[in-house]
């Protein structure tokens, strides 16, 4: 590519740009153009190490990485990655409680029955998939630490929960100040959440556990673990649980980052809404049975294709009155990828739906295909194990 003698022409322009604020990211560090052919060279060094994608086993317990860690907070999902011998090693759990009052006897079952829990205030607050188990039994929903991308405010013991889930899959490094680069989501487009109060708390846990930890927007991180080919320049747009996360990247630089706070949690319940069922029970058979490549058969699917179809749009809309606000944007010679991760971009024909909205719609930017992530629900644990690998090698 020759882009890159343009990238000085550009580094005054990152900082003035909407979303993007270059000294709280690892990734928008002002530096000269000799040193983002050396980042690149580096990036990509990491990801060509980082080939299969294992996951661990059940009963396996957390980790001390000996190494740089990648840590995917996520609304539905929190996802640690680790360079185990060149592939990526990722272990996973829900982001998600449930509470029982404790007793003496549910406490003896819990332990057998190797489920995850902590006590505090006369409570046993059970997390990740056990709580699911549990709400299940219950026929309740579970509680969310985290609500459309950020730390949820209606629940004070969010963080707490947070840090007792990723502390069952890493504990603290070997290494005191070991690199661990953590996710965060982009400012919403038009809605709520702070991204610095939910950056400074998560990252306050982290380093508190013995990390140098570093932030990366997730739209940031779709594009290190799947753009490496193109020289990290492309669009990653990452369709999670609690929201849709963007970023046009330019040679490994986040120009234009930003979040619609839509995603696979709204589709839910607002085809719950439209249909008269739970949101869980959508999300099930939206899990398990939705092809957004053919026609609708029944009322569940039609409203699925329809909310699917609306949250394409926002998105498309939003990244194109973003672009067109700002005269910012790189002059890119060839048309660049869009690439799409997280688990709401999986389902059959999301990605050729996408296609098709992309070509209603007037990017002032070319793009050349849309692609799916390789690995959609580890994408941007590997992205921000990339980073920390890319940062640990100085
Ligand atoms: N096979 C699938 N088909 C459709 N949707 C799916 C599938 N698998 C997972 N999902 C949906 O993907 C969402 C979770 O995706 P992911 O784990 O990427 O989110 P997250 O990273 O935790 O959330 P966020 O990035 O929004 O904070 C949920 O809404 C879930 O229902
Ligand atoms: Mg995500």
């Amino acid at each position: 590519m020759n882009e890159k003698k343009d990238f000085e022409n550009v580094q005054n322009d990152l900082s003035t740009l909407g979303g993007v604020n270059p000294s709280r990211h690892a990734s928008a560090q002002a530096v000269s153009g000799a040193r983002v052919e050396k980042r690149i060279e580096k990036a990509a060094e990491a990801s060509k190490k980082l080939a299969v994608s294992r996951e661990k086993g059940s009963g396996d317990g957390a980790d001390r990485p000996s190494g740089p860690v990648g840590l995917d907070v996520g609304t539905s999902h929190i996802v640690a990655a680790q360079n185990k011998h060149n592939y990526v090693y990722s272990v996973q759990d829900l982001n998600a409680f449930f509470t029982v009052p404790n007793a003496k006897f549910a406490k003896n079952i819990l332990s057998q029955k190797e489920i995850k829990y902590y006590e505090n205030h006369q409570q046993y607050y059970i997390i990740g998939d056990s709580a699911q188990n549990f709400a299940n039994m219950f026929n309740v929903n579970t509680r969310r630490p985290m609500e459309d991308g950020f730390l949820s405010p209606k629940e004070d013991v969010g963080l707490k929960v947070i840090e007792a889930i990723v502390s069952s899959l890493v504990q603290e490094p070997k290494n005191f100040g070991e690199i661990l680069c953590f996710s965060i989501p982009g400012a919403p487009f038009d809605g709520n959440g702070s991204v610095v109060y939910h950056e400074s708390v998560v990252k306050g846990f982290l380093d508190g556990l013995g990390y140098t930890s570093i932030a990366i927007n997730e739209g940031m991180a779709t594009v290190l673990s799947e753009l490496a080919e193109d020289d990290y320049t492309g669009i990653g747009i990452s369709m999670g649980g609690g929201m849709c996360n963007v970023c046009l990247s330019y040679l490994s630089f986040p120009v234009i980052t930003f979040s619609i706070q839509m995603s696979g949690d709204y589709i839910d319940k607002m085809v719950g809404k439209a249909v008269g069922e739970p949101a869980s029970r959508i999300k099930a058979i939206k899990e398990e049975a939705l092809d957004l490549s053919v026609e609708p058969t029944d009322r569940v699917s039609t409203a699925l294709h329809i909310f699917y179809d609306e949250i394409i749009f926002k998105l498309l809309e939003s990244l194109r009155r973003v672009m067109i606000s700002t005269d910012k944007i790189p002059k890119i010679s060839s048309p660049i990828p869009i690439v799409l991760s997280g688990g709401t971009a999986m389902p059959t024909g999301c990605k050729d739906k996408f296609d098709s909205k992309l070509k209603e719609i007037n990017l002032p930017v070319a793009i050349s295909e849309v692609r799916l992530a390789e690995d959609p629900l580890n994408t941007t644990a590997k992205g921000a194990l990339i980073m920390a690998m890319t940062e640990a090698a100085g």
